[in-house]
């Protein structure tokens, strides 16, 4: 039996109004890949930051490598070997990936930060594990996945021998991801211990030696990878049984209420630049936009909701031209959008849960009255979607940044499919959401669609696209390369036109 890293027991943690672990319970072996799973605010993300020295539990032992701890800081976990990348990223923008990385632990040499050393050593670990960075790039100019890949090795860096990942496979690609599992397999081998945060159970099936399973805060279970299923895990974590799927609601399509025509627009990367872009979605259907990750997503949303400039093409939304209008002015002409990022666009954490859900119905009756807030209105407002959604903890005035993953997310779509905009752009609108709430934010997309909405659903799950859209449009390297019938799709065809086969339209 491998030698037992850390056992962490007894372990409580309460914000104010929340348990957010309860006689917390995990046990990390040398060596081992151990998931942790559990709903939106199950508490995962607590433990580990508790692990990590960012919280102090109220009661609790906290062992690590033979030696017992009640709490620990920051610098102390750093010192034993805790590295941990969390689940929003947790880098300075203005600063470069360099500079990021060797924040607080700056080579010196003669007084002087010694970058040729920092370098070197930033080289070594990308070559190791395959993890490839700009060194010199500022961070708000790369990807997410970049960004990762640079928390990843800032960890390497300060001699992070136990790494702990929250949510790392949410904002990648499904290739990032496979190579994801290579570096985890890779470092494993080197007798590396890892902590795998994940709600996607075929993942955790895949790379777990043990999974542990977390709701409301308590431990629930400790079971071997190889020895569970998906149905256990979803039972284990939901604490009843879950059905996933259902088939698309039967489209009742009226007129265009978005059309995309030839718009070229500048990317992040060459392959994801838009090249032409045509398409329209018609009221009452939900159009689905498949591909992989990077292939010109991210840019078709953010131009298409005025964050990003349309070098040339039109964007009609209710027939009025809107490409390169500020994003205000577009939604005020009927779009409501779900950002792809909920921290950078979807939320504003410094309010509460009530301001962020009614931030856009504000200024309208029945929350306002000649431009005087009433407050008890917006509260109703907001207990009305934290009840639909199930946001939890249910309350309307925790702050945003109190919120779990996705929870935040769960608050990102309840406010825009609320507002019952003509056109709904929904971008990975499930992603880092527990499988209940996928099922919930899933039904709010086909409601949206009943009452007459355009949706425009880009998602990388092919299993979302098939089991919503009405169309599925298929993006490849900033083009469409097909627009097929859910009837007639399958993943095989949408397989093919996603890696470039097919025909271009
Ligand atoms: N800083 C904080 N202030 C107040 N409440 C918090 C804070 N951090 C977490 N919580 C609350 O503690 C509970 C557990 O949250 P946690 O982030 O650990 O959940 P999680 O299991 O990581 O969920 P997710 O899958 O959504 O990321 C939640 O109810 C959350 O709202
Ligand atoms: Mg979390």
């Amino acid at each position: 039996m491998s030698r037992i890293l850390i056992e962490m027991k007894g372990i409580c943690k309460e914000f104010p109004g929340v348990k957010a672990v309860q006689d917390g319970l995990f046990t990390l072996e040398e060596g081992e890949i151990h998931s942790l799973i559990g709903e939106n605010g199950a508490g995962k993300s607590t433990l580990m930051k508790i692990l990590y020295g960012m919280y102090v539990p109220e009661e609790g032992s906290i062992a690590v490598k033979g030696q017992t701890y009640s709490s620990l800081t920051p610098k102390q976990a750093i010192g034993l070997g805790i590295g941990m990348v969390h689940q929003e990223f947790m880098l300075v923008r203005e600063m470069t990936v360099l500079e990021n990385i060797i924040l607080g632990f700056e080579p010196r040499k003669g007084g002087r930060i010694d970058r040729k050393a920092a370098l070197e050593k930033i080289e070594y670990y990308a070559d190791a594990y395959g993890l490839r960075v700009h060194p010199d790039k500022k961070v708000e100019e790369i990807s997410v996945g970049e960004a990762q890949r640079v928390e990843i090795i800032k960890t390497l860096y300060r001699g992070a021998e136990i790494l702990v990942l929250d949510e790392p496979t949410a904002v990648l690609t499904p290739q990032e991801a496979e190579q994801l599992f290579c570096i985890l397999r890779s470092m494993k081998e080197g007798g590396k211990s890892i902590v795998f945060i994940s709600h996607k159970l075929q993942e955790v099936l895949a790379i777990s030696d043990r999974i542990t399973v977390m709701r409301g805060g308590k431990h629930i279970a400790t079971v071997a990878g190889s020895s569970t299923s998906a149905p256990e895990l979803a039972r284990l974590m939901v604490g009843r049984e879950v059905f996933l799927g259902g088939s698309p609601v039967p489209a009742a399509k009226g007129d265009v209420a978005l059309s995309v025509e030839s718009v070229f627009v500048p990317g992040e990367k060459e392959l994801s630049k838009l090249r032409g872009v045509s398409f329209s979605v018609r009221k009452g259907e939900i159009l689905g936009i498949a591909g992989v990750n990077g292939n010109g997503q991210s840019e078709l949303a953010e131009a298409i909701a005025g964050l990003r400039p349309v070098q040339r093409g039109r964007v009609v939304l209710g027939g009025v031209e809107v490409q390169n209008l500020p994003p205000r002015r577009i939604r005020e002409h009927g779009l409501s959008h779900i950002p792809e990022d909920r921290n950078q666009r979807g939320l504003d954490r410094l309010s509460d849960v009530k301001e962020n859900l009614a931030a856009c119905s504000f200024t309208e009756a029945p929350l306002s009255h000649f431009g005087v807030m009433r407050w008890g209105k917006v509260r109703e407002f907001a207990d009305g979607l934290i009840r639909s959604y199930d946001i939890r903890p249910a309350g309307v005035d925790i702050p945003a940044s109190g919120l779990s993953g996705g929870n935040a997310q769960k608050v990102v779509v309840a406010r825009e499919v609320s507002r019952g905009a003509d056109v709904l752009l929904a971008s990975q609108p499930t992603r880092g959401v527990d499988i209940g709430s996928i099922e919930t934010i899933r039904n709010e997309l086909n409601r949206a669609k009943e009452a007459g909405a355009a949706v425009v659903l880009i998602s990388s799950d092919l299993e979302e696209i098939l089991s919503l859209s009405d169309r599925i449009a298929v993006m490849f390297e900033g083009r469409i390369t097909g627009v097929v019938d859910a009837s007639e799709a399958d993943e095989e065809k949408l397989g093919l036109l996603m890696t470039g086969g097919g025909t271009h339209v």
